[in-house]
């Protein structure tokens, strides 16, 4: 029998709890043994829940159970889940999480833990929710070297864009929709300011590239600047504006990772990812592109690669899984100034002011613009250069264009 304790009742944790029941016998048969719940840890009482014996209300009663084989963390921030995270860890404890935050700013720290206690740290579901992506990374793909991770990571915002551009929703009315629909963090200017995408990008390049990368150190831009007006242009010149993470290996073996919105071609499979789905693209020097995708938010889906985790360590417990990178290092981050784009701007003046600007240019237009408005497509440049170019202009929007 494997022991179970779930940190955090949220909507993960739930989720969680449901897939282990709903799934017992079947989870029974892959793990080789029973994989039981035994308790639940939430501040918060639950007397109608099915699971209303499992709760306790003190760690240290998880911490302390000789019993309990994996902690499940989804209580997400990296305040109490770092120390519950820990204090699990040291107590001989296998931890599975789906906390992005945690893993993004501490995973080095807790993966040389883990490795010293002889337990597992896992975190399939951090990135891409119930996307398989994570273990394909390091483990199908270990034969290649990774050059760039790219991909659409954030669900709440991608499913605030599809809305925009599928039913002409506003920004408000689209975010409230999927806080509605349990996508969005407590917090959404997570989602909308790209901290999330941020998280999850410095952990495909951490298990890409074999070096933590922190999230402080990758430019991050969110959607909250889009407007209908940038959904109509971009749509015009056969576009999507999506919401990606990208992170790079350079020549000289620096990682390049942000966070930004793009205008993507209708012909790049990244453009057909609509609503909560998220996809994850990887170049490898043997296996050319690979994309997985799937729902990339929502409760039983997250749950399901948690439970995913819970299964192959209830396997053996006594062989810890490995997920290893090492020590970050500024040095060998570069900014993404010097990458070159095709840029998308929407800018208060006229055609001809912004062609003796920016140079060749293809002129966008939509339906209802205002007579001061102007938007167009640039040859590829940097941004530097673009900002240079476009310094005398009343500028409205600069987005980079993906092909
Ligand atoms: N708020 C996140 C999202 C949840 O919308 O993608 C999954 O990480």
């Amino acid at each position: 029998m494997v022991n179970v304790a779930i940190l955090g009742f949220g909507t993960v944790g739930s989720g969680v709890a449901d897939v282990l029941t709903m799934n017992r016998d079947l989870i029974r048969q892959r793990a080789g043994s029973e994989v039981a719940l035994k308790y639940i840890l939430d501040v918060r009482q639950f007397p109608d829940s099915p699971y209303k014996d499992c709760f306790v209300n003190d760690f240290s009663t998880i911490e302390n159970d000789p019993e309990v084989d994996i902690v499940v963390e989804t209580i997400g921030g990296a305040t109490v889940a770092l120390d519950f995270t820990r204090r699990a860890l040291n107590a001989g404890k296998s931890v599975v999480s789906s906390n992005k935050e945690l893993v993004a700013t501490h995973g080095y720290e807790l993966l040389q833990l883990a490795a010293e206690k002889g337990v597992s740290y896992l975190f399939e579901a951090s990135v891409g929710g119930g996307i398989p992506v994570l273990r394909p990374l390091t483990n199908c793909l270990a034969g290649n070297e990774l050059s760039e991770v790219r991909g659409i990571l954030n669900g709440t915002t991608n499913y605030i864009l599809t809305r925009m551009i599928r039913a002409g929703l506003s920004f408000e009315q689209a975010l409230k929709e999927a806080q509605d629909n349990g996508y969005a963090e407590r917090d959404p200017s997570a989602d909308i300011e790209g901290h999330d995408a941020c998280r999850k990008i410095c952990i495909l390049a951490a298990l890409a590239f074999g070096r933590h990368v922190y999230p402080d150190w990758v430019p991050t831009q969110g959607i909250t600047a889009i407007t209908l007006a940038d959904v109509d242009y971009a749509n015009s010149c056969g576009y999507k504006i999506k919401l990606l993470g990208r992170a790079l290996k350079m020549d000289g073996g620096k990682v390049c990772a942000y966070v930004a919105p793009h205008l993507v071609s209708s012909d790049n499979p990244l453009a057909g990812v609509e609503d909560v789905f998220n996809a994850i693209a990887a170049t490898g020097n043997a296996v050319g592109d690979v994309m997985f995708y799937g729902r990339g938010a929502g409760k039983l889906p997250t749950a399901s690669a948690v439970v995913g985790d819970v299964v192959d360590i209830a396997k053996d417990v006594t062989a810890p899984k490995r997920n290893q990178w090492a020590a970050g290092d500024a040095d060998m981050v570069q900014s993404p100034d010097r990458l070159t784009f095709r840029w998308y701007v929407r800018a208060n003046g006229t055609m001809d002011a912004a062609r003796s600007a920016v140079g060749d240019i293809t002129p966008l237009a939509r339906g209802g613009a205002p007579a001061s408005e102007v938007a167009f497509l640039t040859e590829t440049m940097t941004q530097e250069d673009l900002n240079r170019k476009l310094a005398g202009m009343d500028v409205l929007s600069a987005i980079r264009v993906l092909g």
